[in-house]
């Protein structure tokens, strides 16, 4: 049977923007309260009002999410105004296109520390915390489908995705005897601030092409298709959330015969 998702509180990283705001418009739709967090506060408050639009309550955490005891501040937000917490979706994340050789070490450790360490102290917090009380709960990273394969010159950004489908999967086994779900999310190519954030920090454009050209239109999809999957994994969860069958299909195979991941690699994203 479907979880009734009313009344239920969701806490959401990377919220002022792209998918984490469009995931927190579908979960007030479906009836969740929220704590929302980023960096950018004046489009954080806006997301927070279309939220409240839907008669929904949000309250909004804005900081730098490797800022010391900022994951803290979110699930004691939650629990001070709401009483508790249900849902954590880290999802505050960001990417860039260099060739490995090339990435500096600091560059290397500050996309850990943003896509893979903060979200992964946030997750475990959240789970220290649904134990503590007896509580079931649901847990997500978003994550990314190169976390199943990389593209030229995205090997940080993929290794960091990989990372974080790790850390979902073990979370998912240790978690499941308190009865806590886990799940990791693997959008493709989403039309979102993503690609142009990732062009200014490398001074040119990122979004990785096509063995036939660049990315049509109809080959991406809109932060709300991310959004639907994700609301429609809570109430029915599932390990991994995919809005791509073929993309799922080919990373399969691509770990099935990595000579052809090797091809692919090399065309798409040169
Ligand atoms: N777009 C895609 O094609 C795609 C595909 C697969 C996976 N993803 C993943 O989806 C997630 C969301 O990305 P998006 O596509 O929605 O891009 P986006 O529109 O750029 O959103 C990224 C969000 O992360 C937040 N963020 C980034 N760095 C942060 C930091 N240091 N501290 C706190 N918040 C931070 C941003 O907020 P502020 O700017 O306000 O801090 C923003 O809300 C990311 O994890 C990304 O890797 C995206």
């Amino acid at each position: 049977m479907a979880r009734d998702l009313t009344d239920q509180v969701v806490v959401i990283t990377g919220a002022s923007s792209g998918i984490g705001a469009a995931t927190a418009v579908a979960c007030a739709r479906a009836g969740m309260d929220m704590v929302l967090s980023g960096r950018d506060a004046a489009r954080l408050d806006d997301v927070a009002r279309q939220v409240r639009a839907t008669g929904r309550g949000a309250e909004t955490v804005a900081g730098d999410i490797t800022d010391a005891g900022l994951n803290t501040r979110l699930l004691d937000t939650a629990a001070a105004r709401f009483g508790r917490f249900d849902v954590v979706l880290a999802n505050a994340g960001y990417g860039f296109k260099r060739p490995m050789h090339e990435t500096g070490e600091a560059e290397l450790r500050r996309i850990f520390e943003v896509n893979f360490f903060a979200a992964s102290a946030l997750l475990c917090e959240a789970a220290r915390r649904l134990i503590a009380v007896g509580r079931r709960g649901h847990l997500l990273m978003t994550s990314s489908a190169v976390a199943k394969f990389t593209l030229v010159n995205f090997g940080a950004y993929s290794a960091t995705k990989a990372a974080q489908n790790h850390v979902c999967r073990a979370l998912r086994l240790e978690l499941h005897p308190h009865g806590i779900e886990v799940s990791s999310v693997h959008p493709i190519t989403t039309r979102t601030g993503f690609f142009r954030r990732a062009d200014e920090y490398v001074g040119q454009p990122t979004e990785p092409a096509l063995p036939f050209g660049r990315a049509p239109a109809w080959f991406t999809q809109p932060p709300e298709r991310v959004a639907e999957a994700i609301v429609r994994c809570l109430r029915r969860p599932r390990p991994e959330v995919w809005t791509s069958f073929t993309t799922r299909l080919a990373a399969g195979l691509m770990t099935a015969f990595p000579r052809m991941a090797d091809v692919i690699g090399r065309r798409v994203g040169d």
